[in-house]
């Protein structure tokens, strides 16, 4: 195992043999991946962060994957108020760690590409090799108004972050002696000169989660690793399997073979009954309406255009089910048993979030990646 390595497929492969890498999604905001009112839900302090960065690290855990978040949804608990800004995490996470990846998530068209390119050098220089970047196009309306910025239209946003993404792999990898320029549609850059360049002649990994046609073609011209949520992905573990083989077929159009990744909440506990019963404890019964709500607002999903019925059932579904991606909920069994099944159709790794990561992942490393390991999945730690 080498952190320093130069390799760009050491870097995909984010520096081990595991056939399933997993990460921890979202650990940088408030509430993580559940819109709960739980008391033990998330704080993404920095002190919680960094103890658990240094957990997963020790326990093999393969990426940290952040959200680019500015502004909460509101409800009783601002889910997700309190955001920390996550290049600056990874700094911070990358140079307490050993060989864990650590994802900055970036939003093209809020920051400048030569900054955020000099930004990310920096973080893949304090981990030795281990940053890597998530692109969002954007998407949340009001996190842009905030910045005076206005969206493109949606498609325009995915050709913008392809012009933007291309100046930070010349400012990576254009040779040190001369100073070159940009010429594009919205970027016009003139002696340009970025050094250092990323760690041992490689680049970051480059994912990214675009649920849209665009936004898919954008990630399989330009990215290593491809995140998919959407709808029955999000649901069942058939919906996975069948988005994986979709967008590996349309990869393969393009003469590509891409990962694909996928999220998921866990919650693992001693019986099914226990796990289930937690679930529904701080996903339904103790959720922040108030933010799901505004989520679904987002979705255009309304009181207004909804009739009451199939409103209360969205909502209930969308706080179990959709959030935090798909539900891996039971006991170390099925848990192990389900990611294997999503590892079987293709999936090469998870972003998955518990409701408060330091209380529950010392159960899942304890009791679910030693099985993972006998299953052939992950090597042991
Ligand atoms: C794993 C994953 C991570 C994402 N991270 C962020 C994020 O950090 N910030 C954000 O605003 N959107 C994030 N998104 C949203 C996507 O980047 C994308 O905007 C959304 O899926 C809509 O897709 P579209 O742009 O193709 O319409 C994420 C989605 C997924 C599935």
């Amino acid at each position: 195992m080498s952190t320093k390595s130069g390799s760009m497929g050491d870097r995909i492969a984010m520096h081990n043999a595991n056939t399933l890498k997993l990460g921890v999604f979202g650990a940088n905001c408030s509430s993580s991946r559940t819109a709960t009112c739980v008391p033990e839900r998330w704080s993404a302090s920095w002190e919680d962060c960094l103890k658990l960065a240094q957990m997963a690290d020790d326990a093999g855990i393969d990426f940290m994957l952040p959200i680019g978040r500015w502004r909460g949804y509101g409800g009783s608990t601002d889910f997700h108020g309190t955001t920390l800004e996550t290049i600056t995490w990874a700094c911070g996470l990358l140079g307490a760690t050993k060989r864990i990846t650590v994802f900055g998530t970036v939003h093209a068209p809020l920051f400048h590409p030569l900054v955020a390119a000099k930004q990310m050098v920096t973080a893949d220089c304090i981990g030795n090799g281990r940053f890597g970047l998530n692109i969002v196009a954007g998407w949340n309306e009001g996190e842009f108004e905030m910045f005076g910025v206005e969206q493109r239209e949606h498609d325009e946003r995915y050709e913008f972050a392809e012009e933007w993404l291309q100046v930070i792999k010349r400012a990576w990898s254009e040779t040190e002696a001369e100073d070159f320029a940009f010429d594009g549609r919205w970027f016009k850059l003139k002696n340009i000169r970025a050094k250092p360049k990323p760690v041992g002649g490689a680049r970051p990994l480059i994912m990214n989660a675009g649920s849209s046609g665009a936004g898919q073609r954008f990630a399989l011209r330009n990215c290593d690793a491809f995140f998919t949520a959407t709808g029955a992905s999000r649901s069942s573990l058939d919906g996975i399997a069948a988005r994986v083989n979709e967008v590996k077929a349309e990869a393969q159009t393009h003469g590509k073979d891409i990962d694909v990744y996928t999220i998921g909440q866990v919650i693992c506990r001693p019986t099914q009954k226990e796990a289930e019963d937690y679930h529904r404890h701080a996903n339904v019964d103790n959720a922040d309406w108030g933010a799901v709500e505004r989520m679904l607002a987002l979705r255009k999903i309304t009181r207004d255009n909804t009739s009451a019925a199939d409103f209360e059932a969205k909502r209930v579904f969308f706080a179990a089910n959709s959030i935090g991606g798909y539900p891996f909920v039971g006991t170390p069994d099925k848990v192990a048993e389900e990611l294997a099944i999503v590892s079987r159709a293709g999936i090469r790794g998870i972003a998955f979030s518990f409701v408060n990561y330091n209380d529950e992942l010392p159960y899942f490393r304890d009791e679910v990646l030693p099985r993972l390991a006998r299953m052939g999945l992950r090597a042991g730690v």
